[in-house]
């Protein structure tokens, strides 16, 4: 006779699990083979009617919150139970991949269709949550739904956030409740009994390693701020040296200086400016703006605050003739997840006979705030010589099935 697990594994299939990630690509796909699916876009609501058509055949049901989160349900058997929670985001970086946060989210869906299909009815009620703009590129700082879920935002702290075109979230999540009237709408925010999210590592560590899993043991802080040099447009050839006010020489000399002393160290500090605005942007005209991202990480929460404080001192430093203002946009410290989940992930792993290792996030994540509202961990699996962020990012089928086997013992455990 078969064991429960074995009848779970029986139930889990990988060409299925492949095939929704390749039409889901589709929601967005680029002619890079990657995808541009930004949050509260036309391929993102596309992406969630496919997922809920998709749960719906399984029997899931859908409802949503009003921060644009997405949840389908697998009723328990005590519906008064706190549910177990698992998934990730459907949005993606304008040239993003295929897999960052869509594997978690269809990962979640491959482990409930399982559960359903082996019979395994559980006590708890296990939801799959889509959780909305982790990726802050359209809407700037990321993970706004999860933020909101976990009380660290409100749905009207949110709905001022603008995209480069001037459109705010609020219209945007106004035109999804338009589209999704048929779903039925929450308040934001909930108990949860535990939150379990598979990703891929987004780094090279698991496929240098040849390991199948990696038990998430937390998530380095990460800070991110928008800083703006304020000069004065001039003529480029007539303005005298003295009086010139150029934005962008200000900008740029802070962004290096702040290279050259966070960067220079090997400690562990990720320091990154990837956006630059300038205004007028024109060749012959001294810049009036110039502002500037900088996404910040370190491991150590303590050497974070210091690096806050410098960011500071340096662009002021920097500021010359100009005026400046440094705008943290979010502040989370790194975060440790509790012991318990982890070991359930390095128990499951190890009866299904895969390798694994403990490591550290070291992107962000949607269970930086689920890890706010109940015990919460993850599930890494390899991908491509660690590419992400990147069209070209890429995923073995085999480790996509792994990583879902993994995630689906672990569900039971904590659903049961
Ligand atoms: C998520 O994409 C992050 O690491 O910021
Ligand atoms: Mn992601
Ligand atoms: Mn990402």
């Amino acid at each position: 006779m078969m064991t429960e697990t074995e009848r779970l594994m029986a139930c889990v299939d990988g060409r299925r699990l492949w095939r929704r990630h390749m039409r889901m690509a589709e929601h967005g796909g680029t002619e890079n083979g990657g995808v541009n699916r930004q949050a509260l876009s036309e391929a993102d609501f596309a992406a969630r009617r496919q997922l809920i058509r998709w749960g719906q055949d399984v029997g899931l049901s859908p409802y949503r919150d009003d921060a644009g989160n997405l949840f389908l349900r697998m009723q328990g058997s005590d519906p008064q139970a706190e549910p177990v929670l698992t998934g990730s985001h459907l949005d993606s970086q304008p040239t993003g991949g295929r897999f960052d946060g869509a594997y978690g989210v269809l990962a979640g869906l491959e482990a409930l269709q399982a559960l359903t299909e082996a019979g395994l009815r559980c006590r708890r009620p296990i939801e799959l949550a889509v959780w909305m703009n982790e990726e802050g590129s359209r809407f700037a700082p990321g993970m706004m739904g999860s933020r909101v879920f976990a009380g660290q935002d409100t749905v009207a702290g949110i709905s001022s956030v603008r995209d480069a075109d001037g459109i705010p979230v609020a219209q945007e999540l106004e035109r999804l409740d338009g589209l999704f009237a048929d779903v039925p709408r929450v308040p934001p925010g909930r108990k949860a009994h535990a939150y379990l999210e598979a990703h891929i590592e987004q780094g090279p560590i698991l496929e240098r390693q040849s390991t199948a899993i990696g038990v998430v043991t937390g998530i380095q802080g990460k800070y991110t701020y928008l800083v703006e040099f304020r000069g004065q447009e001039a003529h480029v050839g007539t303005v005298d040296l003295a009086e010139r006010k150029d934005a962008l020489l200000a900008a740029v000399a802070a962004i290096d200086a702040m290279a050259a002393e966070f960067l220079g160290t090997a400690n562990g500090t990720r320091f990154s400016v990837c956006r630059l605005n300038v205004t007028p942007n024109v060749p012959s005209v001294i810049a009036r703006k110039a502002e500037f991202s900088i996404d910040l990480r370190h491991p150590d929460s303590g050497e974070l605050g210091r690096l806050h404080r410098r960011v500071e001192e340096i662009c002021r430093a920097h500021a010359g003739p100009c005026e400046v203002s440094v705008n943290r946009l979010s502040a989370a410290d790194s975060l440790e997840f509790p012991v318990q989940l982890r070991e359930l992930v390095r128990q499951c792993a190890s009866e299904l006979s895969m390798t694994h290792i403990d490591i550290l996030s070291l992107a962000g994540h949607d269970a930086r705030y689920l890890h706010r509202v109940c015990p919460s961990g993850m599930i890494f699996i390899p991908c491509k010589d660690g590419v992400s962020h990147n069209e070209a990012e890429s995923v073995r089928a085999e480790d996509l099935e792994n990583g879902v086997r993994v995630l689906a013992a672990a569900l039971r455990r904590l659903a049961a």
